[in-house]
């Protein structure tokens, strides 16, 4: 196993790119399983969740040719529709593979993804949605086994605005027969990505961004390439590593209006926030004032860059408030956290971080993708050396993070661990 080591308190100043975003490169990925012919898809983060994805399509009888940051997928050759427990288990975002086997070939099996380390993370509301279009689900054996002679268009009302469900529901119904409504939909931009992906190919997808989305089924779809977006939670991680460094760090190839919460937030706690249409750059304040941070679905705070904005709230000035609103189970980094001298006290869904002067290093582990990367934060900020285990975890969304801080000015290296 592998650690990282981070050596805190050097002012992180300089330039990064953005890296696509792996939460669009996975359903745009998986959406290739509706058939026709050639997709080449490029800007792919270099992350293992991609990997995984790729993977998984290879199993199910695509062809995939990677060459770095960029595939050709052609899935004419599928000939199994099975996602298998071992590899769903290791990323639950392989249940995007539901929608389009189902839509294509009238017939998926997919693993039940499970909880994970951040919530229960059920599926209800895709399969709720799935049966309104014509499907019959059975679950057993901790296997979704769906089946549908021809899927029909129909008006879908989602309980809560999921963003995989809304990704399913939407690629199956690009293939059923008249039109289909997704009400409630998630707003995410990487939504927007995907729509954008599947009329590019022949689809007729409209009011994707927005919580109401119109889909006419087609018959098929053609061969196309695309570029997948710059990833928004990658972008305000290195925002925020600037922040908690007293630094002045800039992100380019990104696009600013999808960090509209997090730049006003980074502008309430004292920062200089400079924006241009394809990068954002943030000027650290002396002192960091607290602020209080609740996390809702798209526009409203990302709840993936909540640990992150909790290991800057450990070293500002004052006492904040953060609520997670959309996992139940979000708060793993704390207790690290409170290990390296944070004082945090968590109630329910709301955390209370009086910010230290100061944190120190100390040996941590990763629990979930974004907790290590508050945890990386976190390091940065403290006295000190602070050793990471479990970097996995890391490696999941984050495209060569260690060189991308080394090339800021920090003090990070990988070395071998004993767990
Ligand atoms: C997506 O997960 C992202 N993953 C997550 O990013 C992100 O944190 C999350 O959206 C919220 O923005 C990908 O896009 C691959 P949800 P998803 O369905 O779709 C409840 C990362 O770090 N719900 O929008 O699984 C659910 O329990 C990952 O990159 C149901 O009740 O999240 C949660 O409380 C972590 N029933 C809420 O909705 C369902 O059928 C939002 O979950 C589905 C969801």
């Amino acid at each position: 196993m592998t650690q990282i080591t981070i050596t805190g308190r050097r002012p992180l100043r300089g330039q990064v790119r953005a890296a696509g975003a792996k939460n669009a490169a996975l359903p745009i990925l998986a959406s290739t399983l509706l058939g026709g012919g050639d997709c080449q898809v490029t800007n792919l983060p270099l992350v293992r969740d991609v990997a995984t994805m790729n993977t998984l399509l290879g199993l199910l009888g695509a062809t995939v040719k990677q060459d770095r940051n960029q595939v050709v997928i052609n899935t004419d050759t599928v000939q199994s529709l099975e996602a298998p427990y071992d590899l769903v288990k290791t990323m639950r975002a392989s249940v995007l593979v539901l929608g389009p086997l189902l839509a294509r070939f009238g017939e998926a099996v997919v693993s039940l993804p499970g909880g994970c380390a951040i919530g229960q993370r059920p599926v209800n509301l895709h399969l709720d949605g799935l049966k309104k279009l014509g499907a019959t689900i059975e679950l057993e054996h901790g296997y979704i086994r769906a089946h549908a002679s021809g899927l029909k268009g129909e008006r879908i009302d989602l309980e809560t605005p999921t963003v995989t469900g809304t990704e399913n529901l939407m690629m199956a119904a690009c293939l059923a027969k008249g039109t289909t409504i997704i009400n409630n939909a998630a707003m995410e931009p990487e939504i927007e990505d995907l729509a954008k992906f599947l009329n590019r190919r022949g689809a007729n997808v409209s009011g994707a961004g927005s919580s109401h989305i119109v889909i006419e089924g087609v018959t098929k779809l053609q061969e196309t390439e695309y570029s997948v977006m710059p990833d928004r939670i990658e972008t305000g991680t290195y925002l925020i590593a600037g922040m908690v460094t007293g630094g002045d760090v800039e992100v380019s190839d990104c696009i600013p209006g999808h960090l509209d919460l997090l730049t006003s937030k980074l502008r309430e706690s004292g920062a200089e926030v400079l924006e241009t249409p394809n990068s954002v750059r943030v000027k650290a304040p002396k002192r960091i004032q607290a602020l209080d941070v609740q996390t809702f679905p798209y526009p409203g705070f990302p709840t993936d860059l909540q640990a992150q904005m909790m290991a800057m709230m450990c070293v500002a000035d004052g006492t904040s408030v953060i609520t997670e609103n959309v996992f139940e189970g979000r708060f793993l980094h704390v207790s690290e956290l409170q290990r390296m001298g944070a004082s945090i006290t968590v109630d329910g869904s709301r955390a209370v971080v009086k910010g230290v002067s100061q944190l120190t290093g100390a040996p941590v582990m990763a629990s979930d993708l974004r907790a290590s990367a508050g945890l990386i934060l976190a390091g940065l900020a403290a006295e000190g050396d602070t050793h990471i285990t479990r970097v996995y975890h890391l490696e999941r969304g984050y495209e060569r993070m260690e060189d991308k801080l080394q090339g800021l000015g920090a003090l990070v290296k990988r070395e071998p661990s004993s767990v």
